[in-house]
């Protein structure tokens, strides 16, 4: 089966848990990568969806693709899960958030003491959830592409997020690297493959990557879906 046949769901960009009504935590994900794909996508699959958390809405000028804005993980996991029941690919570009707070306070937290303590509890791996879907015979036909921007163990950690979350491929980003990672234009990535083949790529444009790992995706599709 061709790209061309596919749709192409990519996520990109944070989300993020509030604490209160002026508070929340996040991180400084872009949505650069995922917006590299998408484009990139558009030019090749039958249809590309969008999810993205809170984004410069500058990078969504002019899109002819179908964009989704959402703002928790748990929203992004309802946006993806809506979208992959049929035949799709699933590139998950997004930074979302893994803890969100015990408690959000409906109104603003006051400044009381020197400290403050806040539990946080896990928000749902969406790619995992994905995962278990698939076992139980959910979702037929689903290719998964997860990312992983590490500090540290960068092969070890990537490897690890491709065996738990069962995917077919991980793109690692050494984000210790200046001109990779989060907010910027270029990124420094290796593409793992559940075959155990891998390609390491140099510090190229974001557009440039999403293309090479297009082209990835499309080599491989055939042997995994019917
Ligand atoms: O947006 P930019 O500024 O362009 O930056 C791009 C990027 C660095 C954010 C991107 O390329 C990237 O690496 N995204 C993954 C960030 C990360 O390390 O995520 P993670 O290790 O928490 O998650 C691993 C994978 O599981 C990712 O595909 C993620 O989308 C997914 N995930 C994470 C958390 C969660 N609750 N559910 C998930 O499915």
């Amino acid at each position: 089966m061709l790209l061309s046949e596919q749709r192409l769901i990519v996520t990109g960009g944070p989300t993020r848990e509030w604490l209160d009504p002026v508070r929340f935590i996040s991180n400084p994900s872009s949505g650069k990568m995922g917006v590299a794909i998408a484009d990139e996508s558009y030019k090749r699959a039958r249809e590309t969806i969008f999810i993205h958390g809170p984004i410069d809405a500058s990078l969504l000028t002019n899109k002819k693709y179908r964009c989704v804005p959402v703002e928790t993980t748990a929203d992004m996991l309802s946006a993806v899960k809506r979208e992959v029941m049929l035949n799709a690919v699933l590139i998950m570009a997004a930074a979302p958030a893994d803890y969100s707070p015990v408690k959000k306070s409906v109104e603003k937290i006051k400044k009381t003491g020197e400290r403050i303590t806040i539990e946080f509890n896990r928000t749902p791996d969406i790619l995992k959830e994905l995962a278990a879907m698939k076992k139980n015979g959910l979702i037929k036909n689903l290719f998964t592409v997860g990312f992983a921007a590490e500090t540290n163990n960068l092969e070890e950690y990537a490897l690890t997020k491709l065996h738990d979350k069962n995917l077919d491929m991980i793109c690692l980003n050494d984000v210790s690297r200046s001109g990779a990672g989060f907010g910027s234009d270029t990124n420094s990535t290796t593409i793992f493959m559940k075959d155990g083949s891998r390609i390491e790529l140099p510090m190229i444009s974001k557009h440039e990557i999403a293309a090479r790992l297009l082209d990835e995706v499309e080599i491989r599709l055939p042997k995994y879906l019917i």
